[in-house]
């Protein structure tokens, strides 16, 4: 009897030393942030004079390229209950949120012939009220809800958006930069092009493989260049703040790290998804890495292009404009894949094959022990975490990074352990890689409350908090999830 009563004495010593022990902090100045954006939370689609979106477009025009036929003309209804917002952010103890302007609800046609008053009085107040409880407030110009209006113009493929991207980012920086110390310029390029312009699974949703991604690219840098050398020359100075960009990548796993093509396919990529946007603005030489330039200039002379790439060419001066144009490099991820080759020559001729066949690999995730999540794309890899942060600080000289956006999706429901465990295991990834040398300083998880998830619509839950989309007010509850992660961000540590 007691020699049992003392077996379970000395068992029970050693789970809870084990336990205190595996608390580990964050540096002190660590950042700790949630985000949202507008488009899936603000709902309000043409309240007062707001003009139509793309998303708005797309939902009420092809219901079907919806997964539940949804749309965010009310979503969490943030355009009226932004004052709850604020609170869950405080609730929260992080000390930024990180949001987006609407451009069509600031500019309903796109360009500066009508300016929203309604529109700026609604971020004016959402500012404010951040400022009122210390919250900083990270400002995102462009979440992917362009103004159909300039869509008619052919979106980002047209270089028109340049000048028009550059006068509504002066007028956002003029009329917020007073209070809004951090901004980024566009979120996730990647998505924007690749989803948008070559494959038909984000609003402009063209179906046209091989041409338009690589235009709206090209575009999109020189319109993310333009804006912080605005920046730069016009307000930095006087209103002291920080201007960079949000790129996105998944972390490329070579199927076998013992088989030389597998990694020299995951390098490939790594450059062709992440380098694609990150390279003309982070390393050293900048423009596009040169594995892309030569693999889409050999394709297309396969492909009877010529001399002329389907990948747009920078001129000497544009690769200077745009080298160097990001104060930190902000990073969203969530998961890894597996990748291997994919060489086989089937690339002559028409159809102008797609970009993951200019990139020349198989990636999946067959056959992985990663646990599964609310999307079908998204696998827990915390392993993966570490080794992207590690390949960012080795690829692009040890910038300095924020995380962006990091989080998982499930079906619903508070009891969401699933979620609690995934942030315990990122962050302790995220805590390796700082161990290891690399310079991470904020982490903003994704996302404060359910919202609307693009294609998925409804399905997908990635909220802190839970939103009930079937009460008038959107009634907004914290989730086990909310509650281990106010706690994190109040002991700056994880407790895992
Ligand atoms: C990245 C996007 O920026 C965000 O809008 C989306 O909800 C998350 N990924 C999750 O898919």
């Amino acid at each position: 009897m007691w020699n049992w009563f003392i077996l379970m004495l000395i068992l029970f010593c050693m789970f809870y030393s084990s336990k205190s022990s595996s608390v580990r902090h964050f540096p002190s100045d660590f950042m700790w942030g949630v985000g949202s954006s507008a488009y899936q939370i603000e709902g309000g689609w043409n309240a007062d004079d707001k003009g139509e979106s793309i998303w708005d477009y797309l939902t009420h025009n092809r219901p079907d390229k919806i997964d539940d036929h949804t749309n965010g003309d009310i979503t969490a209804d943030s355009y009226h209950q932004w004052r709850r917002d604020v609170q869950m952010v405080r609730e929260l103890h992080v000390s930024t949120y990180r949001f987006s302007l609407s451009w069509p609800r600031i500019l309903p046609n796109g360009y500066m012939n009508h300016v929203s008053n309604a529109g700026i009085k609604y971020y004016s107040n959402l500012i404010d009220e951040l400022l009122k409880y210390n919250i900083t407030p990270m400002v995102t110009i462009f979440h992917w809800d362009l103004p159909q209006r300039l869509q008619e113009l052919g979106g980002w493929t047209n270089p028109e958006i340049i000048p028009l991207f550059k006068d509504y980012a002066r007028l956002v920086l003029e009329l917020f930069g007073d209070r809004v110390k951090t901004w980024t310029t566009i979120n996730e390029p990647w998505h924007i092009c690749e989803h948008g312009y070559d494959v038909e699974y984000n609003a402009p949703s063209y179906n046209f493989p091989g041409i338009p991604a690589y235009l709206c690219g090209h575009n999109l840098l020189k319109a993310h260049a333009e804006v912080v050398h605005m920046y730069r020359a016009e307000f930095q100075q006087r209103q002291g703040g920080r201007i960079g960009i949000t790129v996105d990548t998944s972390w490329q796993e070579p199927r076998n790290r013992n088989n030389p093509d597998d990694l020299e396919a995951s390098e490939r990529t790594m450059q062709f998804y992440l380098g694609w946007f990150a390279h003309p603005i982070f390393s050293r030489h900048g423009n596009y890495p040169k594995v892309m330039i030569e693999r889409i200039r050999n394709l297309s002379k396969q492909q009877g292009f010529g001399e002329r790439s389907r990948l747009p060419e920078f001129t000497t001066e544009e690769i200077h404009r745009i080298r160097g144009t990001s104060d930190f490099f902000g990073i969203n991820s969530y998961t890894s894949f597996l990748v291997s080759p994919n060489d086989h020559n089937n690339s002559a001729g028409f159809p102008i094959p797609s970009y993951n066949h200019d990139v020349g690999v198989v990636f999946d995730q067959k056959g992985v022990d990663w646990p599964s999540s609310g999307s079908e794309w998204l696998r827990v890899d915390p392993k993966g975490m570490y080794h992207l942060l590690k390949w960012i600080h080795r690829e692009y000289n040890a910038p300095m990074i924020i995380i962006t956006e990091n989080g998982v999706s499930d079906r619903g429901g508070l009891a969401d352990y699933a979620r609690v465990d995934y942030y315990n295991l990122y962050l302790s990834a995220v805590l390796d890689a700082i161990e290891d040398g690399v310079n991470v300083r904020g982490y903003i998880s994704w996302s404060l409350m359910d919202s609307y998830e693009w294609k998925a619509g409804y399905r997908e839950k990635f909220g802190l908090y839970h939103v009930d989309f079937n009460s008038p007010q959107r009634t907004r509850t914290p989730k086990i999830s909310a509650r281990v992660y106010a706690n994190i961000c109040k002991t700056n540590a994880i407790d895992w």
